[in-house]
């Protein structure tokens, strides 16, 4: 498992994106991957506990929440426990509008956009411009 240094901060340690602190960023036991020349606005939140890649020059929106992961829904305690998980990844110059959250096994090809507010619940191939929740397809980029 990697881990942040105690003089490191985060944006220290994904030094090639842009990250807007305030941020809840997160990959316990998982892997994150953040490209190079990504934005991460503020108040959003990435928790990786499979894996977790956001394309090179991905414009993400503040408030937008990418999990790869449920908790436990089996049992009535412990809900902390981690129950189904499934990579997510998230293509090239993709632009995620603000407040969108991303679910687990979710592939977003290059140079999709996700209107705000959306849950995206399943994948959408590149040059994809959905909205809504669930979030479907309103047309294709050109
Ligand atoms: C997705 C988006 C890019 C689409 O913009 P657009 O192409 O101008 O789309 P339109 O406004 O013409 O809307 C097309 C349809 O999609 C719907 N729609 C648009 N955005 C939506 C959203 N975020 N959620 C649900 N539906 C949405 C519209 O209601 C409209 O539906 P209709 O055809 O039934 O009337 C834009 O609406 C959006 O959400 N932008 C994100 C803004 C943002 O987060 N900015 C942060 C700055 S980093």
């Amino acid at each position: 498992m990697r881990s942040i240094s105690p003089t490191q901060t985060i944006t220290d340690y994904f030094k090639e994106a842009s990250i807007c602190c305030p941020v809840y960023i997160k990959w316990a036991e998982g892997v994150l991957k953040i490209g190079r020349k990504v934005v991460v606005g503020p108040f959003s939140t990435i928790s990786a506990r499979d894996n977790i890649v956001i394309g090179d020059g991905t414009n993400i929106a503040p408030g937008v929440c990418i999990i790869d992961h449920d908790h436990n829904l089996k049992k009535m305690r412990l809900i902390k426990e981690i129950g189904k998980t499934a990579p997510i990844k998230i293509g090239k110059y993709c632009w995620i509008g603000a407040n969108a959250v991303i679910l687990k096994g979710v592939t977003l090809g290059d140079g999709c956009v996700v209107g705000a507010g959306s849950v995206v619940t399943k994948s959408f191939p590149e040059k994809s411009i959905i909205a809504g929740n669930p979030a479907k397809l309103l047309r294709m980029r050109v």
